[in-house]
């Protein structure tokens, strides 16, 4: 026995010599790795496991090492703890018994433990690795430090590590970091630059595991080898949606002081979700190890998707949660807890490619199955008259498999009615034998299935990455700002917001399921359970819609709702009459808050709308360049234009910007859409003027004390609000008054006082704008909803 351990390890010194040298610009010599946090939960799940696998793989690459578990506790304490953990890392199935025992005893006569609590502490391990480096006569290659301790110290320990502890003489620092990375984009920024400044961006390794998981790192490569089949369907044209999904059956139990500051959407929507999402969209890059590239293209979608906002996601909670929450951090039994354990959130990405197509991203605690995968589901193209089992009448998806569920291995799958496949050479196989399962409504059969020749733990994965200096794998600072750039706002408007309550497990049963509806995502079932804590309010369903007088005008009012539906069928009906008889409709809009309920309806019902013929004019204009968010243009644009099919010829956005200045009167601007208008209008009577009215009485941008009305003669003009800077454009009584059809729309509570008085108010255009709108020939309306009217 003995003997046949000393010639195993004669063997395996000689082999230490030929060594290949490491990839990249590594020198062979003494490698140092601290695992600060060494006996904590990851380090023992994964990390020393990791770590020996290294070790196993280096052992021939020229390189020496030394292990260091660090923590507060007294190496009295800790170093039992330690070894038990230590013990218990396991070698790949063809390592022999023998030789694995061998490297196991190695590995543990190389590891050791130190507490690693105050700057002296890392003065201390400093000096022991320079003096056992003198000592045994060796050159220092490297440190790398793993932080696996809470986010709150990394800042403390990166700035011990640089003042006491970097390699001197050209070896390398790497220092490993896992999220959570900050709270929202403001912390996470301050964070960054703390780290910033005691650590090198490129010395810095942010670790998302699922960037090590087998099946996500391969997406790309995938998507690259299989270019010529993918190129021309990978785009809105083909694809029906992209769902990116992870459901776990667990709770947070034991977990909720962390977990409660969190929520779902922090801790995996913003790194590891995110991060497949990008692996699916970014351009495939021209050099797949090229981080730079790489991190442009991933930009390049973070700059392209659509804001998240409160339609943009649902949330849930389990039902447990609150208890749970109340029994962990010591809560009365009035506590109530908004944090998300459940989150759907539907992203799209504003890109001629990818326009309108929904990426869904869905995770939660307590689902009926543990599961995770991304699918590319296809449009069907393809019509069966018979025989609907046929292969190329089922649905066509790719699905990237991460694990568990049905399958419970990692695969990609390709739906046979798709392509069939290229495979990576040496680290993936095709596979033909399966279980008798289905995998996303497809018996496997249905698919082509590859798989890794060897399954790899994400860990073990990244370090030999890090230890590579392979940093493509890894989240760069500008990566995380973006990411957290998305997703702060989402996290705000949601953060008042109640979450679902669900059971938990299969008795969720439909309560989760999900609706899209255009850019919008709801429950698809109403039946919310409520807890009391949501109860209030009342319904209010009782009034149709009601017709009146107002101002000696007719008026129609109802509630919001329906109000806005009634403007938007009385809009389209002035448009198919004037379409009938002039062959083209012309629309005035003027900007604001209110009328977006207008353009939502719109846009997402009135398919019919003649939009074709349609001109769009605008009725007033903020001196601001059209880009800015508050243009009125700009507002018109993003939440009606954008989305209904109007030629570009047929809008006419006001002139507010020339010879790069904004509304100078020299410039001619006004009356240049004066112009315009006289050109394109027959007789400058447009069909239809949308207009609103301010709390102070204004109404276009002409406000009270204004010199407007005595501007009878032009039809556009520059005013000034009286909250001065802001200057407008805007179009006349003169202007408004021509219209064969003027639409008042009053809505919310906050205009009832408004109303109140309007309704007893003479005419007074100098005090009261609104009461100088009187269409000459044509018809006025009020349009108020049973807030503004009733209060
Ligand atoms: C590290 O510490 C030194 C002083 O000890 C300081 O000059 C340097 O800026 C710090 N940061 C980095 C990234 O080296
Ligand atoms: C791809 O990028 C890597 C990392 O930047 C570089 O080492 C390699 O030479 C590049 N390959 C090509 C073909 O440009
Ligand atoms: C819980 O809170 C009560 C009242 O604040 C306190 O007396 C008690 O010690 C706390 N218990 C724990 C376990 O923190
Ligand atoms: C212009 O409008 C008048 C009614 O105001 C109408 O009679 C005439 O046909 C219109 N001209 C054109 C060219 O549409
Ligand atoms: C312009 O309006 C004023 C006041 O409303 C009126 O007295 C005047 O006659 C109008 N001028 C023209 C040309 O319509």
């Amino acid at each position: 026995m003995f003997v046949t351990v000393f010639l195993l390890l004669v063997a395996l010194c000689s082999q230490m010599g030929n060594g290949d040298g490491g990839e990249g610009a590594q020198r062979p010599g003494h490698v140092s790795v601290i695992i600060v946090g060494g006996t904590g939960d990851l380090a023992k799940k994964y990390l020393w496991q990791g770590f020996f696998e290294l070790y196993v793989n280096r052992v021939s690459g020229g390189n020496t090492f030394s292990f260091y578990g660090g923590g507060l506790s007294p190496a009295e304490k800790a170093t039992p703890v330690l070894f038990e953990i230590l013990k218990a890392v396991s070698c790949s199935k063809d390592v022999s018994p023998e030789r694995c025992a061998l490297l196991k005893e190695q590995f543990l006569r190389l590891s050791q433990y130190r507490q690693l609590k105050t700057q002296e502490d890392y003065q201390d391990l400093a000096k022991h690795i320079k003096k056992q480096l003198q000592e045994e006569g060796m050159t220092e290659a490297g440190r790398l430090f793993y932080l696996s301790v809470p986010a709150f110290t990394y800042a403390d320990i990166a700035e011990k590590i640089n003042s006491s502890c970097r390699s001197a003489n050209g070896a390398w620092l790497k220092v490993v970091l896992e999220k959570p990375f900050g709270h929202d984009f403001r912390s996470a920024q301050v964070l960054a630059s703390q780290l910033g400044s005691s650590l090198k961006d490129e010395e810095m390794y942010r670790i998302d595991h699922y960037l090590g998981k087998q099946v996500v790192s391969n997406i790309l490569p995938f998507r690259i080898k299989n270019r010529k089949f993918l190129d021309p369907i990978w785009n809105k044209h083909h694809i029906e949606r992209v769902e990116i999904v992870l459901k776990e059956t667990l709770d947070v139990k034991g977990r909720i002081p962390f977990y409660d500051q969190y929520g779902v959407i922090r801790d995996v929507m913003q790194n590891h979700m995110t991060e497949v999402m990008m692996m699916l969209t970014i351009k495939p890059p021209m050099n797949v190890s090229s981080r730079e590239e790489v991190l442009q293209n991933k930009l390049q979608i973070f700059s392209s998707l659509l804001p998240l906002g409160k339609n943009q996601a649902v949330i849930g909670q389990y039902r447990a949660y609150k208890t749970e929450v109340q029994q962990e951090l010591n809560k009365t039994k009035d506590h109530v807890s908004l944090t998300p354990t459940f989150a759907a959130v539907l992203a799209h990405i504003d890109e001629a490619r990818y326009e309108g197509v929904p990426i869904l991203l869905i995770s939660g605690k307590m689902l009926d199955e543990r599961v995770g995968y991304a699918r590319v589901l296809f449009k069907s193209d393809i019509f069966c008259l018979q025989n609907h089992n046929s292969v190329h009448c089922k649905p066509k998806q790719i699905v990237f498999y991460f694990g568990h569920g049905s399958l419970k291995d990692p695969a990609i799958l390709v739906s046979k009615n798709l392509f069939k496949p290229a495979v990576t050479e040496n680290e993936w196989k095709e596979v033909t034998e399966h279980p008798d399962v289905s995998v996303l409504g497809l018996p496997i059969s249905d698919y082509y299935v590859q798989t890794p020749i060897e399954q790899r733990e994400a860990y073990a994965e990244l370090i030999s990455h890090i230890f590579a200096g392979r940093k493509n794998n890894f989240i760069s600072t500008e990566n995380l700002l973006a990411s957290w750039a998305l997703w702060t706002p989402l996290l705000s408007s949601l953060a008042s917001s109640f979450p679902r309550i669900y059971p938990g497990g299969a008795d969720n049963g439909g309560l989760l399921d999900i609706l899209l509806k255009g850019k919008d995502i709801s429950y698809n079932s109403r039946a919310v359970i409520i807890s009391p804590d949501q109860m209030g309010g009342s319904s209010t369903n009782g009034f149709q819609v009601m017709q009146g007088k107002f101002r000696s005008a007719d008026m129609v009012s109802a509630w919001a709702e329906e109000l806005v539906e009634r403007l938007a069928a009385d809009m389209q009906e002035a448009a198919e009459a004037a379409v009938r008889e002039e062959g083209v409709f012309h629309l005035a809009l003027s900007g604001g808050s209110t009328p977006l309920a207008l353009f939502h309806r719109l846009s997402q019902h009135h398919f019919s709308f003649p939009w074709r013929r349609t001109h769009v004019w605008m009725v007033d204009e903020r001196c601001v360049p059209l880009t800015e968010l508050e243009s009125n243009f700009r507002s018109l644009h993003d939440h009606l234009l954008q989305h209904v099919r109007i030629p570009y010829y047929n809008i006419h956005p006001m002139p507010v910007q020339l010879n790069q200045r904004l509304c100078v009167e020299e410039d001619g601007g006004a009356l240049m859409y004066e112009r315009e208008l006289g050109k394109s209008v027959n007789d400058t009577s447009f069909h239809f003027v949308m207009l609103g009215v301010g709390y102070d009485g204004h109404t276009a941008s002409l406000f009270p004390g204004g010199k407007a009305n005595e501007l009878n003669e032009s039809l556009v003009v520059l005013t000034e609000s009286p909250v001065k800077p802001h200057q407008r454009m805007s179009l006349t009584f003169g202007a408004i008054n021509r219209a064969r059809r003027v639409a008042l729309l009053v809505m919310g509570k906050g205009k009832h006082e408004l109303i109140t008085q309007l309704s007893r108010v003479k005419d007074n255009p100098d005090k009261w704008p609104i009461t100088a709108v009187k269409p000459v020939k044509g018809r006025l309306v009020w349009y108020i909803d049973y807030d503004a009217l009733i209060g």
